[in-house]
């Protein structure tokens, strides 16, 4: 249980209304001897009132030892029905809980499913799409046509029936200790712990029915499993080892299921990232992973890999938090994103993972750069300078807009995906789409195993750390800071270019020492909060390389603070928004000194003829500016296309403070969620 809860609390970051665990229930001994029951506990609100109503339970005996056992843990957030005890999950299959499933997704024919399942006399008890798969398992059970069905078989067959988008760890009592988990379009890892040296570290494949013959028998792919046509002639797989993960000693091994390596971490960095579709079952303390059958490009095995992550990174440290340490993180954060990248001696980028498609990528017809939210920020800000340095017609896009317009993509187009979490939905399917068209993807991601990042053609990890609050910071700086790397590498052998590649890469150099002398302004900007923090509206222009960044500050402040605001770009003031303006409207302007210097100036003499009274970020040594602004925020100056990493920072800070002034969670904001794996 204290496994289950922690995990539980690991994971709260992503965002959840209510929550439950289901758990061995009876006693040991009963247990064994094949007295099996169900146990669920399920509640709305935080982990903590979870961990309330399990101390307030009087039948839990939690002295109880278990040889072997399986308890699951689910955090919602309410997309079908209210956040409730009964909405929440395990989901259940029947009163006496005899299959039980928990959920990330969602499940796109739940209604034609429980029409059936109510036309075969299943009463329905939450108003969840889930519930449908945890009647439909039961219902596949109870009309098996053979006693050795195996658990693993069952969850096949019932995720054949399931459209939409889903990540399921089933547990049952007509399979004691048995854990069954599957996904489509959302993440499942599988950490292992053993003290015991562990039989494989790839785990092969178990395919159920192969599509070049007719055989369907399991067997797994390896090199010399295939007859003359190609088929596999390996043998039934019951008896065979070679496909299954357990531990030396045969014993002592503990599996976790999770969503999210932040779960896992503290017990174990040796995990498993599972594909779309993959079911993977433990048995007995054994790990095998099946498929209904290979198609083509499907890696025969699952390698068990090694996290770098550790514990101390998903924790708060010395901050008030998660959004707060990740604020302060960034000039480290952006100092790893380069590593071992970027060599200031030189003047040289290296990205390992474009290595192998920069060519093709040079021979392009446009990049699309597609994301949602901050991530679509980054891209927003970069766009210019991947223009001048490429020479190619950008494309910058919403996810979602991208999809809903059916927009043209080529065979000749790369398209680049852009994802703090990688599993994105919106992301994920517009990745999916221009695959489909042909065009070569590339994925920017801070989370390694990512969907994004295992389904793209090439990519960028940002390394930038887990970053747990939901407001992203460090992040967007990173990712800012991986496309500026990768418009670096376009142009390294155009000579007319390396002038001002030198440029961007000396800025580089000093970007962290920046940075932090930004950060040095706290103090500042907290008092600038407390003076603002009862407004309901905060307006923020820029234009040129700083539009992206008052879109971001608009972002960050709406999500934390509950106030409007919103990011204007300054060449659009006088088609609309000026009229907003008057002595009573918080206004924040950036201005620096770049091509856009005098336009900007412009824009602040029209925000001063109407009564505004700007707050400006500004360059620090732009005594002018100074002159005419009410009040500055001065930030040090850099190259034009990396000051918005800078120019950002201020806002980071002020949304924070606002937050916090306010009397907000900040690193939970209401309705939101971190990973958005939903349409
Ligand atoms: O994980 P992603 O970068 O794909 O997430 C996209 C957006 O949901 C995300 O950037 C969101 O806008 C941020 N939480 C805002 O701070």
């Amino acid at each position: 249980m204290e496994i289950l809860l922690k995990g539980l609390l690991r994971l709260e970051y992503r965002g959840y209304d209510s929550a439950g665990v289901g758990i061995d229930g009876g006693n040991g001994k009963e247990w064994e001897a094949n007295a099996r029951s169900i146990q669920l506990i399920k509640q709305s609100g935080k982990v903590k009132a979870l961990d309330d109503e399990i101390t307030k339970q009087q039948d839990m005996d939690m002295d109880v030892e278990f040889d072997v056992h399986l308890g699951i843990a689910h955090t919602r957030w309410a997309t079908h029905g209210a956040p409730s005890p009964v909405n929440s999950h395990p989901q259940r299959s029947d009163k006496s809980n005899e299959f039980i499933v928990i959920h990330n997704g969602i499940i796109t024919n739940y209604k034609d499913l429980r029409k059936f399942l109510e036309s075969k006399g299943y009463e329905f008890e939450s108003e969840t799409d889930t519930e449908t798969i945890a009647k439909l398992v039961k219902y596949m059970y109870d009309n098996r046509e053979s006693e050795d069905l195996s658990f693993a078989t069952l969850v096949e067959r019932v995720t054949q029936q399931l459209e939409g988008a889903f990540v399921l760890v089933f547990k049952s009592v007509h399979y004691p200790g048995e854990a069954v988990g599957t996904r489509r379009g959302g993440p499942l890892l599988i950490g292992v712990k053993s003290d015991h040296k562990l039989s494989t570290d790839h785990i092969p494949i178990l395919y159920r029915s192969c599509t070049c013959c007719v055989s369907n028998v399991l067997y797994c792919m390896s090199p010399a499993g295939k007859d003359k046509k190609g088929c596999p002639t390996l043998p039934r797989m019951e008896q065979d080892t070679c496909h299954t993960l357990f531990a030396e000693d045969k014993k002592s091994v503990e599996y976790y299921f999770a969503s999210d390596a932040s779960a896992v971490i503290e017990h174990t960095n040796r995990v498993i990232f599972l594909e779309d579709d993959d079911v993977a079952a433990v048995t007995n303390g054994r790990l095998t992973i099946h498929r209904i059958k290979r198609t083509a490009g499907d890696h025969p095995a699952r390698a068990i890999q090694t996290l770098q992550m550790e514990l101390q990174q998903i924790m708060k440290g010395n901050y008030s938090s998660f959004m707060q340490k990740e604020i302060f993180e960034q000039p480290e954060s952006v100092v790893n994103t380069m590593r071992g990248r970027v060599n200031f001696d030189d003047n040289t980028v290296i990205l390992g993972g474009l290595k192998d498609h920069i060519k093709e990528i040079q021979r392009c017809r446009r990049l699309i750069l597609i994301a949602c939210g901050t991530s679509y920020h980054a891209g927003v800000a970069t766009r210019q300078v991947l223009e001048e340095l490429t020479e190619l017609p950008v494309m910058v896009e919403l996810a979602s807009d991208f999809l809903d317009r059916n927009t043209p993509v080529f065979r000749d187009d790369v398209c680049f995906f852009i994802s703090q979490s990688g599993e994105t939905a919106d992301s994920l399917m517009a990745l999916h789409y221009c695959k489909e068209r042909g065009a070569l993807t590339v994925g920017v991601t801070n989370t390694v195993g990512s969907s994004i990042s295992r389904e793209t053609d090439c990519g960028v990890h940002i390394n930038a750390g887990p970053e747990i609050g939901v407001a992203s910071t460090k992040a967007y700086t990173s990712q800012f800071v991986a496309l500026i790397m990768f418009a670096l590498l376009m142009c390294d052998d155009r000579i007319s270019m390396q002038p001002r590649r030198r440029e961007i890469i000396q800025g580089l150099r000093v970007l962290p020492d920046l940075i932090k002398e930004v950060l040095s302004l706290d103090d500042e900007i907290q008092r600038l909060a407390a003076e603002l923090y009862q407004q309901k509206s905060v307006l923020i222009m820029g234009r040129g390389y700083h539009y992206a960044t008052c879109l971001e500050g608009a972002l960050k402040i709406k999500e934390i603070t509950y106030m409007h605001s919103e990011g204007i770009l300054a060449g659009e003031l006088k088609h609309g928004p000026l009229a907003l303006v008057d002595k009573l409207m918080p206004v924040i302007m950036i201005i620096m000194r770049d091509h856009t210097y005098t336009k900007c100036q412009n824009a602040l003499q029209q925000v001063v003829a109407r009564s505004g009274r700007p707050i400006v970020i500004c360059d620090k040594d732009d005594y002018e500016t100074a002159k005419s602004s009410s009040r500055t925020i001065k930030v040090p100056h850099c190259v034009d296309c990396l000051q918005g990493v800078l120019s950002v920072i201020p806002l980071q800070l002020l949304s924070f403070h606002l937050a916090v002034l306010r009397g907000f969670d900040v690193d939970f904001p209401r309705n939101l969620a971190k990973s958005v794996t939903v349409e």
